[in-house]
């Protein structure tokens, strides 16, 4: 097959010299130096970072762009935030849910990002939140991948049918089954639902993301029940436990033994740092909790980590923008990865880790033969994105180009003219 789009002087993390990539139809054709193939597009890169996409995977779409209705969250805490949306979702309708997450999808595409996990709301008996964002996956499903979690917001046992409820969501067409145990009204139903979200991730054939310890509380232990859970039923890479903020509080001793049994268990791990540092050491005083999860420890340990924006401009979080190079530049800060690997690593939690965490290892990365989903970034390497939040020039989904932004340009007037 001919080559349609041609990508001339690329850099590529995992290459010492620079390469051209030819994309034939929707995969990438070849990848080499000097490529004597021809296409319809050319694009010279001169050098340019080009990455597998952005890989969102962590984001609750439907309550995305809702920042101050009905109020503001004076607390900022976690728990103001739930009520708040409570409030909120009572008038939710599948069209509000489609507008918003359509308009969240595409200016996350914009900023590169091509795969997206988001948790959906199932605790409302008309199940609004979920449909919606199923209708929303099947409509950009030409350019983007989102995967839907059915997440029960309000405790898989807060009422008498949100049990049903999950189960009503999978049988719908959730991608994944979502909890929040620390969350249930008490430690024994937390345990319980995650035994249950265990049970309906085997029946019916999903993933599972839980909602884990999002919460400064030393004594929020679900996570040795995930991790026992994944090494029991075999599910293990399957299985995601996002925040567990409460790890970052946890006394050393028992921070050691339970990362033994995390690398038993395999199980990957989300960090939002945006969020966790704005809505966790909310009731400290002085000195206060960055209430983020032990990034550092878990990535050096081996275990799968990757970044997710969490939120978008709503009850828990009234700034954020869906760019995953800000979420990668407070990880930086916030988990003190300031090494010139760890930063590396930073990037790739926002890129080939979150693709990992989604399950889509087979279709993602620059490789031959791999479906043609590539970013090309304003910057010469993954420093650089970082440090400069780079402009993403052009976002390629499926061997077309799907966005284009032109980086800003700098017009200097001040003495002395750097041209003198
Ligand atoms: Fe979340």
């Amino acid at each position: 097959m001919d080559a349609t789009l041609l990508l001339r002087q690329a850099r590529l993390t995992d290459h010492d010299e620079l390469v051209d990539i030819a994309i034939a139809g929707n995969r990438i054709e070849a990848i080499a130096p000097n490529l004597s193939l021809t296409a319809p597009t050319e694009l010279n890169l001169a050098g340019k970072l080009v990455s597998p996409p952005f890989v969102e995977s962590h984001i609750h779409l439907d309550s995305a762009l809702t920042a101050g209705q009905p109020r503001w969250n004076q607390s900022g805490t976690l728990f103001e935030g739930i009520e708040i949306w409570r409030e909120r979702k009572a008038s939710l309708t599948q069209a509000d849910v489609k507008t918003r997450a359509l308009q969240a999808l595409k200016q996350q595409a914009s900023k590169g990002v091509l795969f997206v996990r988001s948790h959906a709301d199932v605790s409302e008996a008309n199940l609004n939140a979920l449909k919606g964002l199923l209708e929303v996956k099947a409509a950009v499903k030409d350019w983007m991948t989102l995967q839907v979690v059915a997440f029960p917001q309000d405790g898989l046992y807060g009422s008498e049918q949100n049990e049903a409820l999950m189960e009503k969501a999978l049988q719908l067409g959730a991608d994944v089954v979502g909890g929040i145990p620390h969350y249930e009204m008490t430690r024994e139903d937390g345990v319980k639902s995650v035994h249950r979200i265990f049970e309906l991730a085997q029946q019916y054939d999903r993933l599972i993301d839980i909602h884990c310890d999002e919460i400064d509380d030393p004594q929020s232990r679900f996570l040795e029940v995930v991790s026992a859970c994944a090494i029991r039923s075999g599910l293990e890479g399957q299985v995601t436990a996002s925040h567990t903020t409460a790890f970052g509080s946890y006394n050393d001793a028992y921070a050691l033994k339970l990362i033994g049994f995390l690398r038993r268990s395999n199980i990957n791990f989300i960090a939002n740092p945006l969020i966790n540092i704005t809505l966790q050491g909310r009731t400290d005083t002085y000195p206060k909790r960055r209430g983020v999860t032990r990034v550092k420890e878990l990535w050096q340990s081996g275990l799968n980590v990757s970044f997710g924006n969490d939120c978008i401009q709503d009850p828990w979080y009234s700034l954020g923008t869906g760019n995953l190079l800000s979420v990668a530049e407070m990880a930086v800060h916030v988990c003190q990865m300031t090494g010139l690997d760890e930063i590396d690593a930073c990037f790739d939690m926002v890129t080939r880790f979150g693709a990992r965490t989604l399950g889509l290892q087979a279709e993602y990365g620059i490789e031959v033969g791999k479906p043609a989903n590539l970013i090309v970034l304003d910057a010469h390497s993954r420093y650089e994105a970082i440090l400069e939040r780079a402009t993403v020039t052009t976002v390629i989904s499926k061997g077309r180009v799907l966005a284009e932004t032109t980086p800003p340009v700098l017009s200097w007037y001040g003495k002395p003219n750097l041209s003198d």
